[in-house]
């Protein structure tokens, strides 16, 4: 057990997916993997292991934010052994090239948050990064079923509402989408020599004010889940 998470030595799988809302964690569970087995109900932040085609992978919610999402993936390496991590979730568009509906491979993630300053004493500008052999293999698979996917830098914004900050700056500097937690993922990889990787789906549009709606939220999201499981598999 650990301070978050009731499960035992040897019930979370070397690959964890990480969905920010533990509902998605369960639909994921009960949609995708076979054998499953809920080994968290810690505050609700469910989390399910199971197999996709014969491999054991384990799904954790992980709340929204930063703070919440750190706590989750500490565990989870420092606790459980868990050496592969991949966020599944949500964003929105800031670029007019990323549409809602798409789906995009957070190759960095640029953040208005403290946290990565604070790891370095202030002294420099962390950049934390993806994983490149799951980043290139979630590509691959995603463009060969047909799929847009978009590659680049992210936000990940510490305050989904936050009119002060200038996010259509950013977007001039090629930051493609806003979400609130591939940071503080690639932060904790980088620092454990894990890999990560953070899939998203646009689910609403900055410039556009466009929204997916439910189904198509759901549609987006299982073509996503599934780049995210055949990526486990290699
Ligand atoms: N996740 C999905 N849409 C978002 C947005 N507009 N801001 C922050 N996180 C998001």
């Amino acid at each position: 057990m650990s301070t978050h998470i009731n499960a035992k030595n040897g019930d979370i799988a070397e690959t964890v997916l990480l969905p920010g809302d533990p509902l998605r964690a369960k639909y994921i569970a009960e949609t995708f993997l076979e054998d499953v087995v809920q080994y968290n109900t810690v505050r609700n932040a469910f989390g399910y292991t199971g197999t996709y085609k014969g491999k054991k992978i384990s799904v954790q919610g992980t709340g929204m934010g930063i703070p919440s999402i750190m706590i989750y993936v500490e565990e989870l390496i420092q606790e459980y052994g868990v050496e592969t991590l991949m966020r599944v979730g949500s964003a929105g568009g800031m670029k007019k090239e990323v549409e809602i509906r798409d789906v995009v491979l957070a190759q960095a993630a640029t953040t208005d948050s403290s946290v990565i300053k604070n790891t370095f004493d202030n002294q420099v500008d962390f950049s934390p990064i993806a994983d490149f052999d799951l980043l290139k293999t979630a590509y691959e698979i995603g463009s060969k079923k047909g799929m847009k996917i978009k590659v680049g830098n992210v936000l990940s914004a510490d305050r989904f509402y936050n009119k002060e900050l200038d996010k259509m700056k950013l977007a001039d500097y090629g930051v493609l989408a806003v979400e609130m937690e591939a940071a503080g993922l690639y932060l904790l990889a980088a620092k454990y020599n894990k890999k990560a990787l953070s899939l998203l789906t646009i689910s609403d549009h900055l410039l556009t004010g466009e929204e997916t709606t439910s189904e198509e939220r759901e549609k987006t999201f299982d073509d996503m889940m599934i780049i995210a499981l055949e990526t486990a598999l290699q």
